[in-house]
């Protein structure tokens, strides 16, 4: 202790100037180990150390504070590898390499310098660096930050800092602080891809220049600088006293940074100068699974769900778990196992798989006990979303409306005697052999597929590994410059549909299809703004995927992915070759039906397509995609009320279009319902060549159908009678005159997946056809 109080009289005395012994410069065969009295090189300050320090049962290497106790460490070597014993030693080998030699005689690397070191520095400024022999720098400890910076240190594009698991355990912890490129620090955690919905914290600086850094000055000013030497931002202040008072920032492991000092003049304890604004509450993923936080007096503090328990007491993060076993549900028996316990105030994210939307709280409830798959329900004011466990970044926030009703099973401990093993067994044999038999059956269709040798195979490039941007991109606002240069100036136009010209892009290595949009849509940024965001929250996999956008002037441009394979409307109508063969495009109708049933059912706002059509299903590697979506709502702001003009395309088009009626989804249903004739027979709606009977196809169709003719409708192509009459009775359904009588498209889905019955179609009535003789004559 004496040591200690003359040490720092010492750092008082003559603040940063050189102590008596300095050991800075470290030369080759140096060594240090964690026992003797080289337990560390100081710095010529005597403030900073490099060496062993005390962790768990043993010691790590790292960086730290020397003389200021508690110890403080700043940096840790390999922090993830476990603590070595005493027997471990630090070498600076007689070749240049400086190593960590366990007691069993094993090496690890310390730096990740790849020349020969000549020397080594423990700097005053808290770096540790290796020289190479004509003295410039090999490697330095400040381009390899762990959770906390020193002054002087940057925090370049692209880095980030990882908190600690704990004050004392300085392994990764769960939160992060990165400086991205594009200019934006952003605090997330780990283990997330870098977009908006898990971000916690902003320094709402994005789009401010590629290689923006995290500066710290000695004086506690954080600010984020861009190449040519302009302040984007100060996070904090800076001018804060520095004559003996030393500063560090560091992301903790609650998940919020904090900007310490510490007076050496008055060996005290650190404060806290400056924190980031959050709550205690804030760091996404504190609580874990199915955990949420509450936040008392400024303090965190994380609790389960009704009918769970922490999967590790004392270890949030680790989140909780079902204390009940769960029971098979079968639909119908609503109630019997199951009741519904509410957590209100508290705030979700929303990930759910399908929504009853104006209900109140105990619809809710019992919408959640009717549906097997739901696991949980977010109630908040009309809308209940229905979502599977776990539950994510939940907390409460008094002032929040958002209620989660969750699934509890009436008390039914874990059952604990011996016949659930061999149940289990049993289950597990039966289970087995099904897999098994399941195996074969597959293997012998997939022979026969294979032995089909058809050119455009929809199975098989379905098997293809799905490669694509991270999932939750939101889109990238473009300048208008920029995407001149993506389509080398619109060079190579690859499509025009209704609202503009699609120009072909590259994006990196990556092709976009970038839309232009028609002048006529220039007005009203704001309501294109509005649009792009609904559109851009979209994310399903039959949904052609928007990347970013543009909007200055009267431009307004949408870029997509691309699809390498054109249209649904090439591959049916082209030619022979291309066409696949019934399965495949009794699959495609099914994807593109997911995809309309996610646009109509799942979406945050219902969006209405308004143009289904086969030109507007794009293929893609592996799957069909619906591609302009969302787009009939800039024509029109209202979509619930009557359209003042017809949109759509002609054929595809609904009857209560021609009469100013109210347009829902089930007008997608009926232009669905003509595309899967389409599909089906694999020819246009419309032929003018053909016999005039055969022309309009529903009509040719419905005359098949209704005189039990159904063979006549798929040329020489073989096909199980039952599964075409049953595709064609879907798609008469979804025809039908009538909207109310028109199916939705949850249920279109389970027809054509065969696991919803399908009755007899409505017989026409005769204005059906008076109304397409119309569209044919118009
Ligand atoms: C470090 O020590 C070596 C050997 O004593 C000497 O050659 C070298 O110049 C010293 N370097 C510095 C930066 O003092
Ligand atoms: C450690 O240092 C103290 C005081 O400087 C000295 O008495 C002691 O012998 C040293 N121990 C070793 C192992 O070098
Ligand atoms: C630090 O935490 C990690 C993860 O919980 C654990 O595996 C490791 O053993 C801990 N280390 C020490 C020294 O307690
Ligand atoms: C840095 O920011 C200034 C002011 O916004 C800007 O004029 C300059 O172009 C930026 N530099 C870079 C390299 O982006
Ligand atoms: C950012 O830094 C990288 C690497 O140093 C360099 O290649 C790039 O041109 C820089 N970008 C800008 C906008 O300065
Ligand atoms: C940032 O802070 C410095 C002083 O620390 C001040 O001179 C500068 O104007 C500030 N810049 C911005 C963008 O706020
Ligand atoms: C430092 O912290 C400890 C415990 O938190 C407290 O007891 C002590 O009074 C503090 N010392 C100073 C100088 O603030
Ligand atoms: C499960 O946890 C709840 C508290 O959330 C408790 O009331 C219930 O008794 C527990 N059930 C079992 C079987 O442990």
């Amino acid at each position: 202790m004496a040591s200690i109080t003359c040490f720092l009289f010492l750092l008082a005395s003559a603040s940063l100037a050189k102590a008596q012994e300095t050991r800075s410069n470290i030369t080759k065969s140096s060594s240090l180990s964690p026992t003797s009295n080289s337990s560390s090189w100081l710095s010529p300050s005597g403030l900073y150390a490099f060496g062993f320090y005390p962790q768990g049962q043993g010691y790590a290497v790292g960086i730290f504070l020397a003389g200021i106790l508690p110890r403080t460490v700043i940096w840790t070597v390999n922090r993830d590898n476990p603590p070595v014993s005493a027997g471990a030693t630090v070498l600076f080998t007689n070749d240049g390499r400086l190593i960590l030699r366990s007691s069993q005689g094993q090496e690890t690397s310390i730096t990740s310098a790849t020349g020969s070191a000549y020397s080594a520095s423990m700097l005053d400024s808290g770096n540790f660096v290796l020289y190479d022999p004509k003295g410039s720098v090999l490697w330095e400890s400040f381009d390899y930050p762990t959770d906390t910076l020193l002054p002087t240190q940057r925090l370049l594009a692209g880095q980030q800092i990882i908190s600690s698991i704990s004050g004392t355990n300085h392994s990764t912890g769960i939160f992060r602080l990165k400086m991205q490129n594009g200019g934006n620090l952003v605090q997330y955690p780990v283990n997330t891809p870098d977009t908006a919905p898990y971000s916690y914290y902003t320094s709402w600086t994005g789009g401010t220049g590629d290689n923006v850094s995290l500066n710290f000055d000695v004086d506690g000013h954080l600010f984020l600088l861009n190449t040519t030497g302009y302040v984007i931002k100060n996070i904090t202040s800076g001018g804060l006293p520095t004559n003996s008072i030393i500063y560090i920032f560091r992301i903790d492991s609650d998940g919020l940074m904090r900007l310490y000092s510490y007076d050496l003049n008055q060996k005290g304890n650190w404060s806290v100068v400056w924190r980031s604004r959050s709550d205690e509450c804030d760091p996404k993923g504190l609580c874990g699974l199915n955990g949420f936080c509450v936040n008392n007096d400024q303090q965190a503090n994380c609790q389960c769900l009704p009918g769970f328990d922490f999967v590790e007491p004392g270890n949030w993060a680790a989140g909780c778990e079902r204390n009940f076993t769960a029971e098979t549900c079968k639909t119908g028996d609503a109630g019997a196992s199951y009741i519904i316990q509410a957590v209100d105030s508290t705030l979700w994210e929303d990930d759910s798989y399908s929504v009853v939307s104006s209900t109140d709280k105990d619809g809710c409830k019992q919408a959640c006990l009717e549906d097997c798959n739901c696991e949980a329900a977010l109630y908040n004011g009309g809308n209940c979303n229905k979502q599977r466990l776990p539950l994510r970044y939940g907390r409460r926030l008094v002032t929040d409306p958002t209620s989660a009703l969750i699934k509890v099973g009436i008390a039914k401990p874990f059952n604990t005697n011996q016949n659930k093993k061999e149940i289990t067994r049993m289950d597990i044999l039966f289970l087995s052999l099904s897999l098994l038999a399941f195996g074969f059956v597959m293997m012998a269709i997939s022979l026969v597929l294979i032995c089909k040798n058809n050119v455009w195979s929809y199975q098989r490039i379905r098997k293809k590994i799905e490669v694509g941007l991270a999932k939750d991109q939101a889109p990238r606002l473009f300048t208008y410059a920029e995407l001149e240069l993506v389509t080398d100036s619109f060079k190579e136009q690859i499509g025009r549909g209704a609202f503009g010209t699609v120009y072909k892009g590259l994006i990196g290595e990556k092709m976009v299809a970038v839309k232009r949009l028609d002048k006529r849509l220039a007005e009203g940024e704001r309501e294109f703004q509005t649009e792009v965001e609904v559109i851009g929250r979209t994310h399903h996999r039959n949904l052609v995927r928007l990347l970013g956008y543009c909007m200055e002037g009267t431009n307004r441009l949408l870029v997509y992915e691309y699809m390498s394979n054109g249209s649904l409307a090439n591959v049916l109508f082209d030619s022979l070759e291309s066409r696949p063969f019934w399965e495949e495009r009794m699959e495609i109708a099914r994807d593109i039906a997911r995809g309309v049933q996610y646009l109509h059912e799942e979406c945050e706002t219902q969006i209405i397509h308004c143009d289904i059509k086969p030109q507007n299903i794009l293929m893609g590697e592996n799957r069909a995609k619906i591609s302009d979506f969302g787009l009939a709502k800039l024509l029109n702001a209202d979509q619930t009320r009557t359209f003042t003009g017809i949109r759509g395309t002609r054929g595809y088009v609904a009857p209560e279009w021609h009469r100013n009626q109210p347009v829902t989804v089930k007008a997608d249903v009926y232009s669905f319902g003509i595309m899967l004739l389409e599909i089906i027979c694999c020819r246009k709606s419309l032929e003018l060549e053909f016999p005039e009977r055969e022309a309009i196809l529903e009509e040719w169709v419905c005359e098949c159908f209704w005189n039990g003719e159904i063979e006549k409708l798929n040329g020489d192509e073989m096909v199980d009678e039952d599964e075409l009459k049953a595709a064609i009775k879907v798609a008469l359904w979804c025809i039908s005159e009538d909207p109310l009588l028109r199916p939705t498209m949850k249920r279109v889905l389970l027809m054509l997946e065969g696991s919803a019955q399908i009755p007899m179609p409505p017989i026409p009535s005769s204005s059906i056809f008076t109304d397409k003789s119309f569209v044919v004559i118009a």
